[in-house]
């Protein structure tokens, strides 16, 4: 028997030289100790010896048993091993190439200079129990002007010239008024929310007009409310965006949705208010720049809103966000903010 355990290993041995694989390392694991190998089988045919035999061969089969047992996860760990270096020779990756983008540090991410001041408002904002609302840029007749105090014939649609769809009947929003009328929609007095977002109007660009830009709309509806919180609102908001004092002015204006109508201006930052004499394009020699037309909110919107006018007012306004980011960054061409031009964009990294 030893005997033939010793051809046993030899066969082995040989079989072992001739793997490749990790799959025929595993069939040669269970052709020889398997439970159906020959080791098994020779360990079964000793129920007919006598003890002597079955201590002697029986111990001299364990021995062999464990030593094909080491031979065999000696291979594996070989072949495991070969196996992962053809990958690796095959899959590498070149970890010293250079990023040059990464290098000029370029792909370094920044807010949008709108971005980061239509956040600090709604955080100014939402500090004094404001919501923040949205709204959509499409919008039909009544939402834009029909529930605003601007009926289909009133000349007023004329100041705001409109992007119509080919249905006649939606239009991309020319104000975020729409959002006071959405606001109301949802809402019950007493509210107060503001909502910025991009509006769109038709007209001819220069440095302080496009075609596309943002506004933040603000209202407040509660019982009592007049033009003493409007005021304290505007200022506490202005102080707070800019710093510091600024200096502003309130010039009657007409919107047919307040009654009555301001229009809130601020003294041009970029050319410290000096104006002709410095030839600013942003305030047109001026020295002011119209930032904020606000207003009580007209009775007939409030009734288009289903709010009852004898117990409720509020006030409402309606920032030009884009102007604001101007003034605080010093920019002095509107049509910058939705170039989407890198060379203007990634200089606000760092803000
Ligand atoms: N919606 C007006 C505009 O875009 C601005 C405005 C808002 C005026 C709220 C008064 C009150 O011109």
């Amino acid at each position: 028997m030893s005997h033939d355990l010793d051809t046993l290993l030899t066969e082995f041995n040989q079989s072992l030289l001739v793997v490749k694989t990790k799959t025929e390392a595993m069939d040669l694991k269970s052709k020889f100790i398997g439970p159906k190998g020959h080791i098994s089988s020779i360990l079964k045919s000793l129920k007919d010896k006598s003890p002597e035999e079955k201590k002697e061969i029986g111990s001299k089969t364990n021995e062999y048993k464990i030593k094909i047992e080491t031979l065999i996860g000696n291979k594996l760990s070989v072949l495991e091993t070969e196996e992962i270096n053809q990958k690796l020779s095959k899959n590498w990756i070149d970890v010293t190439l250079k990023d040059s983008n990464l290098d000029l540090g370029l792909n370094a991410g920044g807010y949008h200079p709108a971005t980061i001041v239509q956040r600090e408002i709604e955080d100014i904002f939402l500090s004094m129990g404001f919501d923040v609302l949205d709204g959509p840029h499409i919008e039909d007749d009544w939402h834009n002007f029909g529930a605003l105090n601007i009926p289909a014939d009133h000349p007023a649609r004329d100041m705001q010239d409109t992007f119509w769809f080919a249905d006649n009947l939606h239009l991309l929003r020319t104000h975020t008024s729409s959002i006071q009328v959405r606001g109301m929609e949802t809402k019950k007095p007493p509210f107060k929310f503001v909502a910025p977002g991009k509006v769109f109007r038709c007209e001819r660009t220069d440095a302080s007009h496009d075609m596309v830009f943002q506004q933040l709309e603000g209202m407040m509806v509660g019982e009592g409310i007049a033009v003493s919180h409007l005021i304290y609102f505007m200022k506490t908001l202005l102080s707070e965006i800019f710093k510091r004092e600024v200096d502003i002015r309130l010039r009657p204006g007409f919107f047919p949705f307040v009654e009555p109508g301001f229009e809130l201006d601020i003294k041009c930052q970029i050319c410290s208010g000096k104006g002709s004499s410095e030839g600013c394009s942003v305030c047109k020699q001026t020295g002011w720049v119209e930032l904020l037309p606000c207003g009580m909110v007209h009775p007939n919107v409030l009734k288009a809103g289903n709010i009852d006018t004898e117990k409720y007012s509020g006030f409402a306004f309606g920032l030009g966000l884009d102007r604001l980011v101007m003034m605080r960054y010093g920019i002095d061409d509107i049509r910058l903010i939705h170039s989407g031009d890198l060379r203007f964009i990634s200089q606000f990294k760092s803000y």
